[in-house]
């Protein structure tokens, strides 16, 4: 039997769904030691591999077919814009992609004014801007800690996750436009869609029971 090789986001989306797959009777013993170092675990039984790496490498490994399924969420598969199947939603880590900044700047999203912004996600805030507002921003690349931003004066607003919201309220910030919803996907390899139906099927199936 050919291995089907899953590619989890790592930390705590692969450990939620590494649990969702344990109920379905998908288990890894292999992964549950926290020491350890390896890259690869497998089901030898099942004929599963498992492996973990960032989720921004999801959707690549997953359209080169390197791994045939991939859990991640739907900010990483949209700003990758890879070529695959989206086919499940996990309804984990549901969060918003959102643009935020200060009470102020309410005004310069509604004037259509050339503003900065600041963000980890370029593709989704140029695609936000362009043809949903139709407004000509500069986009600014960060890494992280996205809300320090405005505050500092690099930019007018920024384009982030937004969960509890706790992080803006913080600092002063608030969500300004909203822009998707997110959650944790499943996304399948175009071509293993086709070679392991029956396979994926039945995980996609049984996945889906114990997620409702
Ligand atoms: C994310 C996001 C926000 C925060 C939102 O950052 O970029 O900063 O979580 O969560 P909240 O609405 O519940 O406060 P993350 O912790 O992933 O780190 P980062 O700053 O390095 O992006």
């Amino acid at each position: 039997m050919r291995y089907i090789t899953i590619a989890l986001a790592k930390g705590r989306l692969a450990r939620q769904t590494m649990g969702i797959l344990e109920q379905i009777g998908i288990s890894c013993a292999e992964m549950e030691d926290k020491d350890s170092r390896k890259l690869i675990f497998t089901n030898d039984e099942l004929g599963f591999k498992f492996f973990l790496a960032k989720a921004n490498d999801v959707p690549t490994y997953v359209e080169y077919g390197a791994a045939d399924i991939g859990i991640v969420g739907k900010d990483t598969i949209v700003e990758e814009g890879r070529n695959l199947y989206e086919v499940l939603d996990l309804k984990l880590g549901k969060c918003r992609m959102c643009v935020a900044g200060p009470a102020s700047a309410r005004e310069c999203l509604n004037n259509g004014s050339m503003i900065r912004v600041a963000t980890k996600y370029p593709k989704i805030a140029k695609d936000y801007f362009n043809n949903i507002k139709h407004q000509t921003v500069e986009i600014i690349k960060l890494n992280g800690s996205i809300e320090l931003a405005p505050i500092v004066g690099l930019s007018e607003v920024i384009v982030d996750i937004v969960e509890t919201g706790s992080t803006l309220r913080e600092n002063g910030l608030e969500v300004l436009e909203e822009i998707m919803p997110l959650s944790a996907r499943m996304v399948v390899n175009r071509v293993s869609m086709k070679m392991e139906q029956e396979r994926i099927a039945k995980l996609i199936e049984d996945m889906r029971k114990t997620i409702s």
